[in-house]
């Protein structure tokens, strides 16, 4: 695999040393709020150890994820000043539809406010009582949205996916052959589509090739089923097709894109994600879907031509899905992250390789093994990096899941703790500090226990479940802290 820094790397240092270098100024700054590591803890216990009940004036480096907190360019923020207020006809959104039409080639688009407004509709349309749907990985908010609509996720994922150290390039990729003998046990008449979601999410952020997409095109062509997209976090899957993927290496960004989206019937995005904005869209070349759908898009979400979003927003997106194109754009993030990610392989704390494109994964299992499942390791991972170092990742693991008809947590596949790289927001004196308290945390390792529910929703309950440790291991983390660091904060 030859994903180094470029082009980011394509600057030589005197010393020899490799580095991601910033193409870009920062020109707005945003001043962190970095805590002793006694108020951390107290933070983290107001919280309920859940990192998404932490506030902005107690964290570092928000590394919770890349959801709407990307950094915009000067030219996102300019045109938002040409917005057109319009309710009806906007001409924001016109820009929007061709700027959807050149990067992604999909000429009928319905806007939505986020990306799980484009699942609620995609699923309410297509979606009866007993279907099934495959899918490379199932996403969160995906996996509820299908279960509510009376249909079942079916992953076919290939041996390589859940391995946490792999040197596969592409761990996204569907298993052929199951998706095959899936068509034939259920039937395509109950197969309303399959879905492939780019740089998938809850397996480390992992790419799936183009090869892979054209083999699931094929094969979905020949049953008459329909292939769905999630091109929330495509641009990063293009890049790493780009860089991983021979026949790509002299394509560009533009080109891989075009041939990626147009192997699909209908795709969906997370604008929070792909543009660096807020908001989503559904886009399709078939005039019959994008007929079964609109009418669920002013019920849901707002008249077609605006679907939930400000229309600042709808402009920044247009600026943001072209920018996307732009290689100095698209490989900061994986380049930071492919920093992260091997300097701690490097340094021996477990974490899910190669490096894929949404942020670093590192896995709890490996990390904490004194920690049963049902005790949440990922979490407790969480919770304790937050008192380490000030900084939140998110829980993916089995509080992330749910619990079964008898009340048991169904255990995830992979217990992991994500630190998003947001694009364009840290600097890598920044990445170095999370990988420095990382190490020290892995050190300590011993010292962080177990968590248990003391209040637990229903439905997506890591969201706003809290929780406490199972016995004093924080209280004993800060003594080990203020014992190694000193009056560091
Ligand atoms: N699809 C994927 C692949 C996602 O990563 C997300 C969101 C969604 C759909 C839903 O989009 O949040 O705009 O409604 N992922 C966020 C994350 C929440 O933190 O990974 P949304």
């Amino acid at each position: 695999m030859n994903d180094s820094f470029a082009p980011t790397s394509q600057v030589k240092f005197f010393s020899g040393e490799q580095i991601p270098l910033e193409l870009h100024k920062v020109r707005i700054v945003q001043k962190l709020h970095l805590r002793p590591v006694e108020e951390r803890h107290q933070a983290m216990e107001t919280a309920g150890y859940n990192t998404f009940l932490l506030h902005t004036k107690d964290l570092f480096l928000d590394m919770l994820t890349d959801s709407g907190t990307n950094a915009m360019s000067d030219q996102q923020l300019g045109s938002m000043m040409v917005a057109d207020d319009a309710y009806a006809g906007s001409a924001s959104f016109t820009r929007m539809q061709e700027a959807i039409k050149d990067v992604f080639g999909m000429t009928h688009v319905l806007p939505v406010h986020q990306g799980r407004a484009a699942e609620n509709i995609i699923s309410k349309t297509f979606i009866k009582p007993g279907d099934v749907i495959p899918m490379n990985y199932h996403f969160t908010t995906t996996k509820a949205h299908i279960d509510i609509n009376g249909g079942k996720i079916l992953e076919i994922f290939t041996d390589e996916a859940l391995k946490i150290k792999s040197s596969h390039p592409f761990k996204g990729n569907m298993d052929l052959n199951k998706l095959e003998a899936a068509i034939a046990e259920f039937g395509p008449a109950h197969i309303p589509y399959v879905r492939m979601e780019a740089s998938t999410n809850l397996i480390g952020g992992q790419p799936f090739s183009m090869q892979n997409l054209r083999d699931v095109r094929a094969i979905t062509r020949k049953h008459g089923i329909m292939l769905v997209l999630d091109v929330s976090l495509v641009g990063e899957n293009a890049w790493l097709i780009k860089q991983r993927e021979a026949e790509f290496k002299n394509t560009s960004i533009k080109d891989i894109l075009l041939e990626f989206c147009g192997l699909s019937d209908l795709l969906y995005f997370s604008s929070r994600k792909v543009s660096s904005t807020r908001g989503g869209a559904i886009a399709t070349n078939r005039l019959d879907l994008f007929n079964k759908m609109k009418d669920l898009v002013p019920l849901y979400e707002g008249f077609l031509t605006y679907g939930g979003m400000s229309v600042r927003e709808i402009e920044a997106m247009a600026v943001g899905l072209r920018e996307t194109v732009d290689d100095t754009v698209i490989s900061q993030s994986p380049s930071f992250i492919r920093y992260l990610v091997d300097d701690l392989d490097a340094s021996g704390v477990p974490v899910v390789t190669p490096a894929g494109g949404l942020g670093a994964h590192v896995d709890a299992r490996g990390f904490l093994p004194h920690i049963p499942q049902s005790e949440y390791p990922a979490g407790a991972l969480a919770a304790a990096f937050y008192i380490a170092s000030g900084s939140r990742g998110m829980e993916r693991g089995t509080i992330s899941s749910v619990r079964d008809e008898n009340g048991n947590d169904v255990l995830a596949d992979m217990e992991l703790m994500r630190l998003a790289m947001p694009r364009r927001v840290f600097t890598l004196s920044q990445v170095k500090y999370v990988a420095d308290r990382l190490k020290w945390l892995y050190a300590n390792r011993h010292l962080v226990g177990g968590l248990k529910f003391v209040e637990e929703p229903k439905v997506l309950r890591f969201f706003l479940g809290r929780l406490a440790p199972v016995n004093d291991w924080p209280s004993k983390l800060v003594a080990q802290f203020r014992k190694d660091f000193g009056e560091s904060l």
